[in-house]
């Protein structure tokens, strides 16, 4: 299914052709004034330049071919030179019949399927995941929903972090409380000798007192700095204990992730690009791209006309042992080596667009990905408090995202207590799911890359733009679907103004998506789902579609009604938001 703008492009820019001026010049947007008509064609104005006529010349020349065509419901030119088109009924039906039969939401295909990695998420290994974590999740889980929605190839890797100083931290800190466990020694045997067994609250404890210590005590700092060393130069018992902190806090970010209804195909970390950095080191050395300074493997990477600083990337510390940068080219080789993707895309705060900006800088120069490979950073802003800074706990710590998932939760059970349509059985599973869906919307109906104040009130509203209204919008067509039972559905024709309204914004869908993917913006999406569900609310409210004594209109309606909540449905789904069956 071509998405509608390309379909009245083609037809428009024949009509230009035809008119004897060049395609070129037929555009087609959708309108931003619906009362005046769907769709939009502005052409004329720069033809009107090349010609040297009048706009209104040419736009009427060419609305003159555009009337014969049955598509058009109503064709016209306006002063100086617009010219505006609404579809015929016939021609909508026929789309969303078209729509329906594909099953796919209104969300069109692409021509030209990718392949794209997707790092996103990014947790810490022996860290609880906090707030940060959150946008990385959310939008990257609703990038790679959107481009595999469009039919692109995404592989979903939550690159861990695992190889950093947080697990020197956690093994100091293991060393002094444990001093006797064979894993500190030299002589640890990993087939015969066994590490202290950990769970998740221990690692929840110990991080934080470790990190805290080190702030204080340059001693414990140092023995941190020097176990994650001797831990990425391979010392076995610290290897041990590292899969012991690993498998621990895996499974806990597992079933966090889980719960947020974020998934990966990979969880690979930055240990794994450990094996491609003597590799790295190579090529940089053989391309004259590194040289020593102050005992450390620099590299270069400022641009002559750099408005900002760039600093060069250090690839080895003095001490040998790799940073951030290293793991993240290595992780380059890796990913060019198992998939040879056409575009890598990492979801991070916007503060790391100066670290990726390097990373990708030297990966050219050092030719570890072909030049066409697209190395994209969509970045996102922070969540704050109503104070306009970063959203903390009542006692100002850093919001663990666990808390955050509870006090949304809560808050959403609260208000479901006392309701008549959601069974006191079902309210736990739906307060998650309403809760989920606040918290995924309020931040995705943001662009990615802006700040924006966690406000649950309003994210929890069933008003406005919010996740719940959305819900509450499905649930509605649930109810009308399942009181009308198995009286006929089938689009015959529309009848009114506000099921046209509907009706175009299911046509128009396909423009949201194409937009969305273009700009890796899902709050596009976000605004269509609303725009269609603030359609249909009013439609609902302006006709009594189950009561309705035509047939045919009756009909008509259930269908449409169908297939906003598949439209509806798609596009939740694209978001992360599961929907539910009554509320
Ligand atoms: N672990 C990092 C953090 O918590 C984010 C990782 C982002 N991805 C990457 N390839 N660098 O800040």
């Amino acid at each position: 299914m071509k998405i509608i703008t390309e379909v009245l492009t083609e037809t428009v820019s024949a009509a230009f052709e035809k008119a004897g001026y060049d395609k070129a010049l037929g555009m087609v947007g959708i309108s931003d004034r619906l009362d005046l008509c769907q769709f939009q064609c502005n052409g004329a104005f720069a033809g009107a330049k090349a010609y040297r006529k009048a706009p209104f010349v040419i736009a009427e020349e060419v609305t003159e071919i555009l009337k014969e065509n049955p598509i058009f419901g109503d064709v016209h030119w306006v002063k100086p030179g617009f010219i505006n088109m609404t579809l015929s009924d016939e021609y909508m039906v026929k789309i969303m019949k078209e729509i329906a039969a594909e099953g796919r939401g209104g969300a069109p295909e692409v021509s030209n399927p990718r392949k794209i990695v997707m790092d996103y998420g990014g947790p810490n290994v022996a860290k609880s995941l906090h707030i940060g974590h959150l946008r990385s999740a959310i939008i990257g889980e609703s990038v790679k929903r959107l481009a595999r929605a469009l039919g692109h190839e995404v592989i979903a890797d939550v690159h861990l972090g695992d190889w950093g100083l947080q697990i020197g931290l956690v093994i100091a800190e293991l060393s002094e409380r444990f001093p006797g466990e064979k894993c500190f020694g030299e002589d640890f045997d990993p087939e015969k000798d066994s590490v202290p067994e950990l769970t998740v609250d221990m690692l929840g404890e110990i991080y934080p007192t470790a990190s805290a210590k080190s702030k204080t005590d340059e001693e414990f700092s140092k023995k941190a700095h020097l176990a994650t060393h001797e831990l990425q130069r391979g010392r076995a018992g610290y290897t041990a204990l590292w899969r012991e902190i690993l498998r621990v806090s895996v499974s806990d970010l597992k079933n966090n992730y889980s719960h947020l209804g974020v998934d990966f195909d990979y969880w690979y970390g930055e240990s794994d690009a450990d094996k491609y950095i003597p590799e790295l080191l190579e090529i940089l050395q053989s391309k004259g791209l590194s040289r020593e300074s102050e005992g450390a493997l620099i590299a270069d990477v400022a641009e002559e006309d750099d408005k900002a600083p760039m600093p060069p990337v250090i690839v080895q510390k003095s001490d040998r042992s790799s940073t951030y940068a290293t793991t993240d080219l290595g992780t380059i080789i890796q990913r060019e080596r198992d998939f040879a993707p056409d575009e890598i895309c990492y979801v991070v705060d916007n503060r790391q667009e100066l670290h990726l900006t390097q990373v990708f800088r030297l990966s050219r120069k050092a030719g570890l990905v072909p030049d066409e490979t697209k190395l994209t950073i969509l970045g996102f802003g922070t969540i704050n408090g109503s104070d306009g800074k970063p959203y903390k706990t009542r006692d100002g710590g850093v919001m663990r995202l666990s808390d955050l998932i509870n006090t949304v939760t809560e808050a959403s059970l609260t208000r479901l207590a006392d309701s008549e349509k959601v069974a006191a059985d079902d309210r736990e599973e739906y307060a998650q799911k309403l809760g989920m869906a606040a918290i995924k919307f309020g931040d995705l109906i943001n662009h990615r890359s802006k700040d924006y104040i966690f406000d649950l009130d309003k994210f929890l509203s069933a008003e406005g733009k919010t996740g719940i209204y959305l819900l509450y919008t499905v649930s509605r067509i649930n109810s009308v679907l399942k009181k009308a039972g198995d009286a006929p559905r089938e689009l015959h024709g529309l009848y009114t103004d506000s099921d046209r309204e509907v009706a175009l914004a299911i046509i128009t869908a396909g423009e949201a998506y194409a937009g969305a993917m273009r700009e890796y913006a899902p709050n596009i999406i976000c605004e269509n789902a609303y725009k269609t569900a603030v359609a249909y609310s009013r439609f609902y409210h302006e006709n009594r579609i189950i009561d309705e004594p035509d047939p045919e209109r009756r009909a008509s309606w259930l269908a449409l009604s169908e297939l906003v909540r598949e439209v509806l449905t798609k596009q939740l789904y694209v978001l992360g938001i599961e929907t539910v069956e009554n509320m």
